[in-house]
């Protein structure tokens, strides 16, 4: 393990490292933000992305995704001629000697990685690699510890014999969708992992603008370390849910009882915030996949199971918060604030938002669905549901409340903090809101009249 931090300056790579042209191969949001922000830093950077339709867009400047700031970039790195969407993957591997591998890893029913994206993307690079020229191949995407030693192993067999110039590294992404752009200009910690140490400098070049520490381990290393981040985060999540659960009952308000906790450096208040649940592409999906390999490896993984298990009850708990709320919910109009997992997004997998739709429709309500950004994303990936006669889909906040019985808010956009209040009182037919995300002030809220529901507290003392 090396730490890298003042010895950036050692390396002497100042006039090379703006040359090194970059490619990518994936453009979702790691690809996409990758390939935006090295090129915004002076990198050239060719991507290649298989969706014709993102191409298309991309090309055009438009991003196919909301993430904060990332059009401006986008349009900002093409336009400076450093950014290159092309529709052959050999241009990209003719024109770059660092080749990032920014691909899904979707989870398969039986939990373990679905590997076909990479094992897609290795047979299409094996193909035009050129004999005498060598290449550092880079998985950015989140895979199991082994998949880089793998990946160089299956590019060497679909060559078949040919000569084969690479190295393959592991820099795992660590940003959070809806602050990616920012992430990728300020991330804690940079992670190297490698399995030959003369392909260090090579990498390094590319990061050492970033005031991030360096840190270098294999590649088993860094693909664990990605891993074990997330599923720390996601534990911490649960923690803090099973806190709120007994708040509720000894009378606490688990606010105070967070703020407590995360006042202890050791511990601190980031992901200590209670509510229905962590979710979206990466963490539900990271949890299920460690647990396989715990389970693989005959590893005890009672731990992560109980955090999955929390996890999966929370949606049960949102229910009958409402359930209570309403007391009656056969014939009642609910109002759904949030279909993004979170706010800064309009990525809908794993929303939780998902999950409490079948359940109020089984319970014969009518929703009003409405999300700042993601209705679109809903209205394309769920069409039947968007002509559902019991789900009207809005993009007015306001209109989202006429004659409603009761709000649920299940992310955490500032917006709902801004909105006027007294407005949507006057709206909706009996003020009612279950607060999933903790987000909205109880003392003004309860001030406008509303009756008011959040995560761990006892509805008595709120
Ligand atoms: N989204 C996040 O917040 C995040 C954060 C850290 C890590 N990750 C990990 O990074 C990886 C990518 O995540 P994402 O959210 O960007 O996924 P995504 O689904 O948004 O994007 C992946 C893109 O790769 C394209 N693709 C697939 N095979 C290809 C091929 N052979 N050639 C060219 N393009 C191809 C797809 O069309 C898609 O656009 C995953 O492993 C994920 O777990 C994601």
């Amino acid at each position: 393990m090396i730490l890298l931090e003042e010895k950036l300056e050692e390396i002497n790579a100042e006039e090379n490292s703006k040359k090194i042209k970059i490619g990518v191969v994936g453009a979702g949001y790691v690809g996409l933000v990758t390939a935006v922000g090295l090129s915004y830093k002076g990198f050239k950077a060719y991507v290649f992305e298989k969706n014709k339709e993102k191409t298309n867009l991309l090309k055009k400047g438009i991003s196919p995704f909301y993430e904060p700031d990332l059009q401006k970039f986008l349009q900002s790195s093409i336009s400076s001629g450093n950014l290159v969407f092309t529709e052959e993957i050999s241009q990209l591997i003719k024109e770059c000697n660092h080749i990032y591998i920014c691909v899904g890893t979707p989870i398969r029913e039986d939990y373990t990685y679905d590997m076909f994206f990479l094992d897609s993307a290795a047979k299409e690079i094996s193909e035009y690699l050129p004999q005498n020229e060598f290449k550092i191949i880079i998985i950015k995407s989140t895979v199991p510890p082994g998949t880089a030693i793998w990946f160089k192993k299956i590019i060497k067999r679909y060559r078949r014999g040919k000569k084969t110039n690479i190295e393959v590294a592991s820099i795992p992404e660590f940003l959070r969708e809806g602050n990616a752009i920012y992430d990728f200009f300020n991330p804690n910690r940079i992670i190297i992992g490698v399995d030959n140490k003369s392909i260090i400098n090579d990498l390094i070049q590319i990061y050492r603008d970033f005031s991030a520490p360096i840190l270098v381990v294999s590649t088993t290393e860094a693909e664990l370390i990605k891993l074990a981040s997330n599923a720390f985060l996601s534990t911490k999540i649960s923690f803090i849910n099973s806190i709120s659960d007994i708040c509720e009952k000894l009378n606490c308000d688990i606010e105070n009882v967070r703020r407590g906790i995360g006042m202890d450096n050791r511990i601190g208040l980031d992901f200590l915030k209670p509510g229905i649940g962590f979710a979206g592409s990466c963490l539900p999906k990271d949890l299920n996949a460690i647990i396989s390999i715990f389970k693989e490896n005959k590893v005890n993984h009672i731990l992560f199971e109980s955090v999955k298990e929390i996890n999966n009850q929370r949606i049960d708990l949102l229910y009958n918060k409402i359930k209570k709320a309403l007391w009656n919910i056969k014939g009642k109009t609910i109002s759904v604030w949030g279909i993004s997992f979170k706010a800064g997004t309009d990525d809908i997998r794993e929303s939780p938002t998902l999950k409490l739709i079948p359940i109020l429709l089984k319970e014969n309500a009518k929703i009003l669905l409405y999300d700042p950004k993601a209705v679109n994303n809903f209205k394309k990936q769920f069409p039947e549901l968007s002509i559902h006669p019991s789900i009207k889909l809005t993009e007015d906040i306001y209109e989202s409340v006429v004659n409603s019985n009761l709000i649920v808010i299940t992310n955490d956009w500032e917006d709902y903090q801004k909105v006027n209040l007294m407005k949507i009182y006057e709206l909706m037919e009996t003020p009612i809101i279950v607060d999933g995300r903790n987000i909205l002030n109880p003392l003004q809220v309860s001030e406008y009249g509303f009756e008011y529901y959040r995560i761990g507290v006892n509805y008595e003392s709120t």
